[in-house]
């Protein structure tokens, strides 16, 4: 028996079913019998809730759809699996559980948190002998990954956030008097996804004023000053501040004005209302309208605007995976190699987990500006391959057509 057994976890990305569609068609491919999917990561197999993900896609056409679907079809987890050491019944009981499934190879689809799963998974089975595989497969909207080039699900998420900041620069010069416009972009901490908002910059659009990434310290002062400065130049006045930008001491700016109440398994604190607390502080101050936009959820699932490479890509890694494991390897994460720039190519290669998980990968400070309110022409050069090309959705009436995994009740329902 050659069953396999694949989750997603984390936080979504528009791409990141591409990757669930190369880990299943790869598997059956080379042989594997059933190909199971963990509905909400490992959290789910703890539960028993696994699924026979050829009952569910079963056609070319739901393959199609998979591909266009955003978000993790066989839904998400944020779990901590706990150390082995004092924990080992945890980890019996996965591994029992894998075995009764006949599971030769284990595939999870996450970020820097969820590759921890696969070190822990893979280091328990190598001290019990077990033969079972354990492979990550790198996703990530924020891009934080260390050793691969970039994650899958960035390049659509960066795609849609340049795309969208042209258009709020346009809508913010529609008036006759001065707008200031906050753009709070996801990354925690890492500015990789905020750097995107310089892409939109060209001969039709003016671009954005500054740019404030995480790995500056942030001087909220300083940053109601500057806009001052900005609005007797601009009528228009158009930023983008990361979500995990922090004050000197520490605190997110966030956590200024609202009181952050949830923290995640992996100790993330909920962060949301940068662009507000910093709308307010300037409105406060000058009296001219602002407006704060987060673009939140909407930046990490928009389908109708992914990037052709990046779910190229995101197929690619979730076959290599599956490649690399019925080689032999285990313990490893897919990664992408950079080979050429012009014309652009990534080939992919696997790397230990051990220097994976639980690292962020920062943007370099060679890439920000002396003053940290842009990012240079090095990162944009970096991004822009990133984003090239389109995959259209499956219209349906109108809207976007998308998969979902149904429940046994909602099957039986019908
Ligand atoms: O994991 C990526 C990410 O989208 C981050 O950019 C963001 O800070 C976080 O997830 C939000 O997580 P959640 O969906 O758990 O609120």
């Amino acid at each position: 028996m050659k069953n396999v057994i694949v989750g997603q976890s984390g936080g979504p990305t528009s791409v990141i079913n591409s990757s669930l569609l190369g880990v299943f068609k790869t598997a059956r491919d080379r042989g594997a019998d059933t190909v199971y999917g963990m509905v909400h990561g490992i959290k789910g197999l703890l539960d028993g809730d696994i699924v026979d993900i050829s009952t569910r896609i079963k056609n070319d056409l739901d393959m199609d759809l998979l591909k266009r679907t955003p978000s993790s079809f066989l839904g998400s987890c944020r779990y901590k699996l706990p150390d082995i050491e004092g924990n080992e019944k945890t980890y019996e009981k996965i591994f029992k559980i894998l075995k009764e499934y006949e599971i030769f190879a284990f595939f999870y689809i996450g970020g820097n948190d969820s590759m921890d799963t696969i070190k822990k998974l893979s280091d328990y089975g190598a001290k019990i002998k077990s033969p079972i595989r354990f492979m990550g497969v790198p996703k990530t909207i924020d891009n934080d990954l260390a050793i691969t080039d970039h994650t899958p699900g960035y390049g659509s998420a960066a795609k849609y956030i340049a795309a969208t900041t042209k258009e709020i620069i346009r809508d913010g010069l529609v008036y006759d008097y001065p707008v200031v416009s906050v753009i709070e972009v996801m990354g925690r901490n890492a500015g990789w996804l905020t750097a995107a908002t310089a892409l939109a910059k060209g001969e039709d659009c003016e671009g954005v004023d500054e740019i404030y990434l995480p790995e500056k310290v942030f001087d909220v002062d300083k940053f109601v000053k500057r806009m001052g400065e900005l609005l007797k130049k601009n009528r228009s006045v158009v930023v983008a501040v990361s979500e995990g930008v922090k004050v000197a001491d520490g605190r997110y700016v966030c956590e200024l004005a609202d009181h952050v109440d949830y923290v995640d398994a992996f100790g993330h604190k909920q962060l949301a209302g940068t662009a507000r607390y910093l709308a307010g502080k300037v409105a406060e101050k000058y009296g001219v309208k602002t407006r704060a936009i987060e673009l939140s959820s909407l930046q990490r699932c928009a389908s109708h605007i992914t990037a052709r490479v990046d779910v190229t890509e995101a197929f690619n890694v979730g076959g290599a995976a599956v490649k690399a494991a019925f080689e032999g390897l285990s313990g490893q994460v897919i990664t992408l190699k950079r080979v050429s720039d012009d014309p652009y190519m990534c080939i992919t290669e696997p790397a230990d987990v051990h220097f994976i998980a639980n690292v962020e990968k920062k943007v370099p400070d060679e890439w920000i500006t002396d003053d940290g309110t842009n990012v240079k022409p090095e990162l944009t050069h970096y991004i822009r391959p990133l984003i090239q090309a389109e995959i259209m959705p499956l219209w349906v009436d109108g809207l976007p057509r998308h998969i979902r995994l149904q429940s046994e009740t909602e099957k039986k329902a019908k």
